[in-house]
């Protein structure tokens, strides 16, 4: 029998790469082998160009794809007539991000920042929570949709910004901070710029919850849904810089966990000042 040791060495991995060929071969024919053997080695090629694309990045602080420019464009011309909506796994999904996390980590009666409404997914819930709610997004577009939506609130103020600071806001002003689907695009040199902002926003005790990537671009596949190169540990390493306390990471919620963002390996991060 061999042992699983040796099944993983170099020399049994060449073997069963030679023995599926040969299967290959006579199941499959020559040239449908030949393409296999193709589609392999330029999987690989693109796997290591991807993984150097993420060495330069993270190396040099570069945005890479998810610069606020791109933020922009994407978003701004982005089709609202689904207000988001699109992006909701389902109406109890919802409802628990709403119960079992917004309204179980940030206080009610308070003043909180939402960064990044989009069509204010989130806007309306954290509206009837809060006692005043600043709503900041680089979009414009996404600005004018939200005035527009919340129009007859009297306890709501927008601002356009830059995509990595909130000039608009005093000084130790907020109480809680909110954000879901932001981050997740955006570059961690801009991730970077927002938690030095938030931690001047924040007063002594307020509470951020942010919803960001969890392992960056570690798995090839978390390309998908356009993430930037942030991590967990990235994000709290920035946190700690920052002076803020990381309270808790988590990636799942709700009774028994039932609610999740796994699907693009992200997690949201609860942090204090
Ligand atoms: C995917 S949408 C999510 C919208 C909303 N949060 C939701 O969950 O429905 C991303 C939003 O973040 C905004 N955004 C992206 N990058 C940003 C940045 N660097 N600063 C501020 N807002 C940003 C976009 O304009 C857009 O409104």
């Amino acid at each position: 029998m061999t042992s699983s040791a040796a099944r993983g060495s170099p020399r049994a991995k060449r073997l069963d790469r030679i023995a599926r060929a040969g299967q290959y071969l006579s199941r499959n024919g020559v040239r449908w082998t030949a393409y296999a053997a193709l589609f392999g080695l330029l999987t690989r090629a693109n796997h290591a160009v991807y993984q150097g694309m993420v060495r330069l990045e993270r190396r040099h602080a570069l945005s890479g794809r998810n610069s606020v420019e791109n933020n922009y464009r994407v978003w701004d011309t982005w089709d609202w007539s689904q207000g988001g909506e699109e992006w909701t796994q389902s109406e109890e999904w919802k409802q628990s991000l709403i119960d079992d996390v917004i309204r179980a980590q940030l206080v009610p009666q308070t003043t909180m920042l939402e960064i990044g409404p989009g069509a204010g997914r989130w806007t309306k819930p954290l509206l009837e929570m809060a006692s005043h709610l600043v709503v900041v997004d680089l979009s414009d577009r996404c600005i004018a949709l939200c005035r527009e939506r919340f129009s007859g609130a009297p306890n709501i103020e927008f601002h356009v910004n830059d995509g990595r600071s909130l000039t608009a806001i005093p000084s130790d002003s907020i109480d809680g901070v909110w954000s879901f689907d932001v981050f997740v695009h955006i570059a961690p040199p801009d991730v970077d710029s927002y938690l030095a902002e938030i931690h001047r926003v924040l007063r002594p005790g307020g509470r951020a919850v942010i919803h960001h990537g969890r392992d960056g671009h570690e798995h090839f596949a978390a390309d998908a849904g356009w993430r930037s190169g942030m991590t967990a540990d990235l994000f709290a390493e920035m946190l700690r810089k920052h002076g803020l306390k990381l309270r808790g990471q988590f990636d799942s919620w709700g009774p028994g966990g039932r609610f999740n963002v796994r699907r693009h390996r992200d997690t949201l991060s609860v942090f204090t000042k």
